[in-house]
């Protein structure tokens, strides 16, 4: 649904994108992760047609943003960052006023805005001022608007900054709702917890470049996740706890199945590495390689590992 290729954008000296090339399929929920100033926005404004790139190709539906953007304008929903400031409208007149924009019939008007003020979850706001909304109402009638043309593909820039964990979960709910409707999303946030549970794969950019793009699971595989082993030793009374469990991390750090294994706060935390499947290797290898290490297991407690942690090792030393 989305092609790009060999994207960049510069603004005088400065490049904004370099090389973007990216692709994401009919229903997926892509979430765009990256730090201000990454290029994100940029890379959305050019797929909705609001900035030409530099060079490069931004596909939608098969159809090029630069060439026919006529053709593409239709199958998009863009939602900017900001709302913009709409005095002494209501949300019902600002959500009329944008589908005469979109040139939806007058006939057809009243019964579109009513939807999409059901699916937002605004339809008791209809007749208050757009300006008195709170910023998560702001958000989801901003969704509302992009939702009015009934387009496939919706570009939301971070939806989600400013919102209070209850606004979030309800914009999460919203967005799972839309998958659900078959939607192709592109999300874009600075954090990467404000997508987790949205999300169907995810690009991360830094300095107009992806460091990484691909489903979720080739992240976890990609970063070498699997899973993530707390261990604690059992030692005879005043020896070393800590020179014993650093000699043991030592060792353990040789089997290429183990990814990192180091003491903190009093044990031994042992990642082990993904499978070339992605899952991680099974924990019987690492009892029997402790004790084979003539270590004696005190504890031993799995942990699930976040994306977050794939999010960082992808992301360390790849920029200076
Ligand atoms: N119109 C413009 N003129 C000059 N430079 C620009 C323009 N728009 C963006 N830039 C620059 O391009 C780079 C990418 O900006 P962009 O807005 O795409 O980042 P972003 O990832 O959306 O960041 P943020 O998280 O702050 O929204 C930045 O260095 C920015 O200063
Ligand atoms: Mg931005």
């Amino acid at each position: 649904m989305i092609e790009l290729t060999n994207l960049s954008k510069s603004f005088g000296q400065h490049i904004a994108l370099q090389a973007v090339t990216l692709t994401i399929g009919e229903g997926e929920c892509f979430g765009f992760i990256g730090p201000n100033g990454a290029g994100k926005s940029t890379t959305m404004k050019i797929l909705a047609g609001l900035l030409t790139p530099t060079t490069g190709s931004a596909k939608v539906c098969g159809r090029s943003v630069i060439t026919e953007p006529d053709a593409v304008r239709p199958l998009i929903g863009y939602m900017p960052d900001f709302l913009g400031v709409y005095e002494d409208l209501t949300v019902d007149e600002y959500l009329q006023f944008f589908a005469s924009a979109f040139l939806i019939p007058r006939a057809k008007r009243r019964s579109t805005v009513d939807g999409v003020l059901q699916l937002v979850d605004l339809t008791d706001k209809r007749d208050a001022m757009v300006d008195s909304l709170s910023r998560g109402m702001q958000q989801r009638l901003g969704v509302a608007r992009v939702l009015l043309h009934d387009p496939k593909v919706l570009l939301l820039d971070e939806p989600a900054s400013g919102l209070d964990p209850r606004a979030r979960i309800e914009l999460r709910e919203l967005i799972l709702e839309l998958r659900r409707m078959g939607k192709t999303l592109m999300v874009s946030s600075h954090i990467l917890s404000e997508l987790a549970e949205m999300t169907t794969s995810l690009g991360i950019i830094e300095k107009g470049r992806m460091l990484f793009a691909g489903s979720v699971e080739e992240a976890f595989r990609k970063a070498n996740i699997g899973d993530r082993i707390e261990v604690k030793l059992e030692l005879e009374p005043g020896s070393d706890v800590r020179g014993h469990h650093m000699a043991m991390a030592e060792r353990l750090r040789r089997d290429e199945r183990i990814a990192g294994a180091e003491f903190a706060d009093g044990t031994l935390l042992v990642d082990l590495a993904a499978t070339a499947e992605g899952g991680g290797h099974s924990h019987h290898f690492l009892i029997a390689a402790i004790l084979e290490a003539g270590g004696r297991i005190a504890a031993f407690t799995p942990r699930s590992v976040k994306l977050e942690d794939a999010f960082l090792r992808l992301t360390k030393g790849a920029l200076n």
